[in-house]
């Protein structure tokens, strides 16, 4: 298993009273509203989504704005005191899950939307700010924020940019880095940089704020950010498609982006195992389609004008169907039917109830490998575990497949076995180990699979740049060991 405690070995009451320095260094300098001991945050969740493992922190540190989170950091680096970041804690690889005497630094204070530019399209929030809060107030503004994902009510700005979250319109607008201009962050050291500009053109040398984009708390802590907005569709078409196979479905994505004048803004796929447990197992789901398909699609698609777009959307599927791409397919006359669509694809969010102990997966492959890979990786489960439930499903329009594999009360080697099945496979098809999700404690023993020994090796150059003590967010990622 990942070695994640880092404590050193030190006789325990030697550990406590350097807990307490810790502990009463932050509350002197910050304030006992933004620094909590151990006695005080009883009952509070520490781990993120992942069910990783988690420590509880030495202490809590809830600063109210950049210069708080600064002398934090400047404490924690005067006392070689590691430090995890966390936002909303809805991440799923155990990137901002706790190693033993670790301090915690939750930004859950600096929330808010501090400038909006209609103009411009651009939006200054706090990187506490949590996602939905972010696109309601650019919906507010006419405007569209484009990242969008089933964790959106409690998923800071901040979480989403350290990780480069994906989901569901990445196909039309990009990953999260693509949503921002500029990121204020703090250094290991105390040091702020960003956070000052709002122009798309900035060639001035390396860019800063892609480099911490996706970092995963490891090179900064970001507190700030100038987002990206867009026009905001006056509609969208959704439908819920049944295909014959992946290879179908391939063929009507490149059809869709082709035909369909203002782009195709989610293509979401699901592998019959998904669309079957989804609609006969889990409560609540109704089949959108009648009869039993090979493959299914949710399509959506956004545009400036509602009914002409409306009828571009019905010729296009008509053609389709008559080309027998598609099987069949219902296409929404509401926001209500659209909605009760995106609860077949968003159901993942139930798994816990439904199916405990799973291995989950998030890989890609280049959009024309993943009918193979998807064939692949069911087959050779299927072989090795017959009982299992196999739920294949995922973002097809990104190569972006997940996979959760489940059999009640199985062993820790059987779901070791399935990783090994899953991987090896991503690996001999050059896929990607996290498509994402990230690295953080979860897939560190595959990031070999998907980067070089000289990209972990340029990764470890750059940490040590900019964290030479090794305190942000500690063996997340890769295993750092700070010189001397
Ligand atoms: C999804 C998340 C889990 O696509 O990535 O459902
Ligand atoms: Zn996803």
């Amino acid at each position: 298993m990942t070695q994640h405690s880092t404590e050193s070995k030190a006789a325990p009451h030697a550990d406590a009273a350097r807990h307490a320095r810790v502990l009463g260094t932050l509350r002197d300098a910050l304030g006992a509203s933004a620094v909590q001991g151990p006695g005080e945050f009883a009952g509070r969740r520490h781990a993120d989504a992942s069910r990783m493992p988690c420590a509880d922190p030495i202490a809590l540190v809830r600063p109210a704005d950049t210069q708080q989170v600064a002398l934090a950091l400047k404490i924690c680096h005067s006392l070689d005191q590691p430090v995890v970041t966390q936002g909303g804690l809805t991440g799923l690889s155990g990137g901002a899950c706790l190693g033993e005497g670790e301090v915690a630094l939750s930004l859950e204070r600096m929330r808010g939307i501090e400038h909006i530019d209609t103009a411009a399209a651009t939006m200054t929030v706090l990187a506490g700010t949590p996602l939905q809060t972010v696109q309601e107030a650019a919906h507010a503004a006419g405007l569209l924020f484009a990242l969008d994902l089933g964790a959106r009510g409690s998923a800071t700005i901040g979480g989403n940019l350290a990780t480069n979250a994906g989901g569901n319109r990445v196909i039309r607008y990009g990953m999260a880095r693509e949503q921002v201009l500029d990121v204020e962050a703090v250094l290991a050291d105390g040091q702020v940089i960003g956070g000052r500009h709002r122009m798309i053109k900035n060639n001035t040398g390396y860019d800063l704020r892609q480099l911490l984009i996706g970092s995963e708390g490891t090179l900064a802590v970001i507190t700030r950010a100038v987002l990206r907005l867009h026009p905001r569709p006056a509609a969208l078409c959704t439908a819920f498609c049944g295909l014959a196979d992946c290879a179908a479905a391939t063929t009507l994505l490149s059809r869709a982006q082709a035909a369909l004048p203002a782009g195709v803004s989610a293509f979401e796929v699901m592998w019959p195992g998904y669309y079957d447990f989804v609609t006969t197992q889990m409560h609540g789901m109704r089949p959108p389609l009648p009869g039993s398909h090979g493959f299914y699609v949710l399509l959506e698609s956004s545009a400036a004008n509602a009914q002409r777009q409306a009828q571009d959307f019905e010729d296009f599927l008509g053609d389709m169907l008559q080309a027998g791409i598609i099987e069949d397919a219902a296409i929404a006359a509401s926001q209500s039917d659209a909605a009760a669509f995106w609860a077949i694809r968003d159901a993942p969010g139930e798994y816990e109830r439904y199916l405990p102990g799973r291995v989950s997966f998030d890989i890609s492959f280049a959009i024309s490998d993943i009918s193979e890979a998807a064939r692949r990786c069911q087959a050779a489960l299927r072989a090795g575990w017959p009982q299992a439930s196999i739920l294949v499903y995922g973002h097809l329009g990104d190569g972006n497949i997940h996979i959760v594999v489940q059999e009640p009360g199985w062993s820790e080697a059987s779901r070791a076995a399935v990783q090994a099945t899953v991987f090896g496979i991503t690996g001999e098809m050059n896929g990607s180990v996290s498509a994402e999700h990230g690295i953080g404690l979860k897939r560190k023993h595959v990031l070999g699979l998907t980067r070089t020994p000289a990209e972990i090796a340029t990764m470890r150059a750059i940490k040590a740049a900019l964290d030479p003590k090794g305190l942000l967010n500690r063996g997340k990622v890769f295993d750092y060991n700070a010189p001397g």
